[in-house]
């Protein structure tokens, strides 16, 4: 099996890089080695290589810039995009692209399943939702993965910004009217490495996220407990619960942005069991 991984430094595609089964061959490529937003380059690298499936972890994630900086957002997560499942095309290969909750509005207060109409409310997500559209209509074999509140070992996110917060302050205010569901990237990496792996490639939306759905100051309470159980130097921060009214940034976010992954569990053999946080968390902090 012959793998295009774009996107390779960030926190899913160091996950996918850690698990890919031994005898698969990878071409990983990061921001340096291949930009997805020069059409000929990556048309370029996908006909030198001629991957089975192009698995794209490559976005342009800051939220809040994207509000002011919505041409490279756009540029990075939907003619990126585009141009890698273009070039899947031209090869008869697949693409396998990653998406976000972000492109739904939250207003909605049930699981989101992939019937649900998007509407995304900031321009990240609007992005993002233009990068699926161009991809499913440049591309039939084409499988996009949502996803929500990614958490790793890796890179930037919620978990290693709390953390940090735990070895200096004592009080918090954290958003609560926000709910979602936070997805460890490692369990992300290996849904999509089944579904690479999967006799009848799937193709369409499908939904994936960790199994548990709380608040970001239900989230943060539980990582500075953990912490704090597991050492000393990390203080249990107390949480002060604010309303997103009351917290000033760039973007928009949904209120309630929690996928239902039925439908990808179903299609594995076995379903994806969420890795419990306090294993991240340890191995963050040993
Ligand atoms: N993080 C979340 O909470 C979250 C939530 C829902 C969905 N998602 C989606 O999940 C996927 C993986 O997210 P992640 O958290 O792993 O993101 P990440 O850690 O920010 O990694 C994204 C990677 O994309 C690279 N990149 C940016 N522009 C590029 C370009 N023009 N060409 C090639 N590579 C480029 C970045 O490289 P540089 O750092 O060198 O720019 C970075 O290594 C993304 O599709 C994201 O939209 C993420």
């Amino acid at each position: 099996m012959r793998i295009l991984l774009t996107g390779s430094q960030g926190q899913l595609g160091t996950c996918l890089k850690e698990r890919f089964p031994e005898e698969w061959e990878i071409i990983a490529c990061d921001s340096q080695t291949l930009d997805i937003t020069d059409a000929q380059n990556v048309l370029n690298m996908v006909k030198t290589f001629e991957p089975k499936v192009i698995i794209n972890a490559a976005a342009y994630t800051k939220v809040d810039a994207a509000e002011t900086n919505s041409e490279q957002a756009f540029a990075v997560n939907a003619t990126g995009t585009l141009n890698l499942a273009m070039a899947a095309k031209s090869i008869g290969g697949r693409l396998i692209h990653v998406s976000t909750e972000q492109v739904f509005d939250g207003h909605q207060q049930i699981p989101l399943n992939e019937n649900m109409a998007p509407n995304p409310i900031n321009v990240y997500g609007q992005s993002k939702l233009a990068g699926e559209l161009l991809a499913l209509h440049a591309h039939i074999d084409t499988a996009i993965v949502r996803t929500s509140w990614v958490y790793s070992e890796h890179g930037h996110n919620f978990v290693k910004v709390m953390l940090n917060k735990g070895l200096e302050m004592l009080k918090m205010r954290v958003v609560d009217d926000q709910i979602g569901c936070p997805t460890y990237a490692g369990d992300l990496a290996e849904a999509i490495i089944k579904l690479v792996q999967l006799k009848h490639s799937p193709r369409g939306l499908l939904h994936f996220a960790g199994d548990q759905q709380m608040s970001w100051a239900d989230f943060a309470h539980q990582i500075f407990t953990l912490a704090a159980e597991k050492k000393q130097s990390y203080r249990q921060v107390s949480v002060e619960r604010i309303r997103t009214a009351d917290y000033q940034c760039a973007a928009k976010r949904p209120a309630y942005g929690v996928l239902d992954s039925t439908t990808l569990n179903k299609l594995l053999d076995q379903p994806i069991v969420s890795t419990p946080l306090a294993h991240v968390i340890a191995k963050l902090i040993d």
